[in-house]
């Protein structure tokens, strides 16, 4: 009988996605994704050129939206998701280019499928709340 896993309890999530190496090699390859899709070129010139620290902050945020450790707290104080885009023009392209770079880092991380599948339903309601253009 195949075992059927349970996300969402306690820690499963961060578990499954390797813990804190594997949610560290997710955000590597979400920021190289959008450093690469033509369909990201806009969200990604929203960013500085210097990645450090963007990727330390959603490697943190994951940890702890995960059931990990509450490391960006630790670090960086409380936040709210939708609250720290507001100062962005994000529309409902951009908001599909985030989830297509999730998407495509998600598929290189030999994650199960029902992970990644998981993670992306997931991560679309966040994701949506960051829309801050609604024309
Ligand atoms: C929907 C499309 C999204 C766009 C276009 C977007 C874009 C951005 C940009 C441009 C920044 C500032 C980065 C910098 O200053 O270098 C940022 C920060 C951040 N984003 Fe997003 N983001 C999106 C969705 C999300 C989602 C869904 C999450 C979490 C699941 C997330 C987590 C974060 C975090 C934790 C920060 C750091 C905030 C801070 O400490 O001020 N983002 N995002």
């Amino acid at each position: 009988m195949t075992e059927t896993a349970v996300y969402g309890i306690g820690d499963a999530t961060f578990q499954a996605a390797g813990g804190e190496t594997g949610v560290k090699a997710l955000v590597e390859e979400f920021y190289l994704q959008m450093s690469t899709l033509d369909s990201a070129k806009t969200i990604r010139a929203m960013h500085g050129d210097d990645l450090t620290v963007t990727k330390d902050k959603l490697f943190r945020f994951l940890c702890g939206w995960m059931g990990g450790a509450k490391l960006y707290q630790e670090k960086y104080g409380t936040i709210a998701i939708p609250l720290a885009h507001n100062h962005l023009d994000i529309g409902t392209e951009e908001v599909d280019a985030w989830l297509e770079c999730m998407q495509k880092a998600l598929q290189k991380q030999n994650y199960p499928e029902d992970l990644q599948q998981y993670l992306l339903k997931r991560l679309a309601i966040p994701a949506g709340l960051c829309q801050t253009r609604h024309s």
